[in-house]
């Protein structure tokens, strides 16, 4: 409480001083400069500019902006300009960076639970995703990285993951048996494939594209608008839509940053962050459509299973986690019961 009212004095005097500056014409400065921010933070996003999760981002900073009068800026970084996930959730653990929006499987090493969220052919449809997500089980889960110091602040969405090949499509697991598969750098991930009898191939999601074009992997595995933002219908064209997992995105900030910030201050983050991931829904629900529109178009082939080759990938990834901890039992039963 003392140190909230002090940071309330301290942003007071701050602005008072920048205005006497500029009154007293110490500083050069626009006309606006009375507004000049107290925080300028930065944000981190691998997709590019146009994504929807980045246009989410854009539509936060905005907010921000717009509900603190500009004494809070958030730039963003988008194309993974300041690095893959993996690094960036590091980067934002020390500080380094404030805010970013990554893949839940990046922060499966944080806790435990999170691995539970995307367990393949977990969710019914995205409905049931979505009932999780913004039921009582996502707001726990949410907050299983603040220990870690990275704060969760919200669910975006990612669609449904299949698999794109670049030789020959595939209908069943068998078909994927001894092929290299690259996957995210996700434990979880890497067994699925091995369930399937596929080789999982991990790396960041910048190296795809080379590594399907030099055929150091026969094919990968993703959502229709990363497919075709990525253009990796270039150089696999066969699009397998098995849609073997649901991996949702986190908004995160990191503690150190949020520990800058009043009370105050802190409500009005996490107000534009969920009002961000609103809009980031609207976004994706219209990516899904350009992003298959685009790909066809790019010369994609788009391979539909029926539902009984679906329930047999969907038999074998079952075997990919066999163990579970009581804690993670609990949480399958609840989102089961959420169906
Ligand atoms: C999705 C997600 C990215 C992630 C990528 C991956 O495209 O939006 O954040 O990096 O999957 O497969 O690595």
């Amino acid at each position: 409480m003392f140190a909230d009212k002090k940071k309330s004095f301290a942003r007071l005097f701050a602005g008072w001083f920048a205005c006497l500056a500029i009154v007293c014409g110490a500083v050069a400065v626009p006309s606006v400069a009375c507004a000049a921010p107290e925080f300028t933070f930065n944000y981190a996003d691998n997709q590019n500019k146009d994504y929807p999760t980045v246009k989410g981002a854009y539509r936060f900073a905005q907010l921000v902006k717009e509900k603190t009068g500009g004494r809070i800026v958030v730039k963003i970084y988008s194309n993974a300009k300041l690095g893959d996930e993996k690094s960036v959730v590091d980067k934002l653990q020390s500080g380094e960076i404030d805010f970013a929006r990554v893949s839940l499987s990046a922060l499966t090493p944080y806790a435990e639970e999170l691995d539970v969220l995307y367990l393949p052919y977990l969710y019914r449809d995205a409905a049931h995703m979505w009932r999780v997500l913004n039921g009582p089980i996502g707001s726990e889960l949410l907050t299983k990285t603040n220990g870690a110091g990275i704060v969760g602040l919200s669910w975006y969405d990612a669609g449904v993951r299949s698999f794109y090949m670049s030789q020959k499509p595939v209908r069943a697991p068998q078909e994927l048996r001894g092929l290299k598969i690259r996957v995210q750098e996700s434990e979880l991930m890497a067994d699925v494939m091995r369930a399937f009898g596929a080789e999982p191939v991990t790396m960041t999601y910048g190296q795809v594209y080379d590594a399907l074009k030099f055929e150091k992997i026969a094919g990968a595995e993703n959502n229709l608008p990363s497919y075709a933002a990525m253009k990796h219908f270039e150089v696999a064209k066969y699009y397998c839509r098995d849609e073997h997992s649901r991996i949702p995105e986190m908004q995160i900030a990191s503690q150190a940053t949020l520990n800058k910030l009043t009370d105050e201050d802190k409500n009005i983050i996490f107000e534009c962050a969920s009002l961000s991931a609103a809009y980031e829904r609207e976004e994706w629900a219209k990516r899904e459509k350009e992003a298959l529109a685009k790909a066809k178009k790019g010369g994609a082939v788009i391979v539909e299973l029926t539902e009984k080759e679906r329930a047999e990938f969907a038999k074998a990834a079952a075997g990919a986690r066999t163990h579970f901890t009581d804690r993670q039992k609990e949480i399958l039963t609840r989102i089961d019961n959420e169906g």
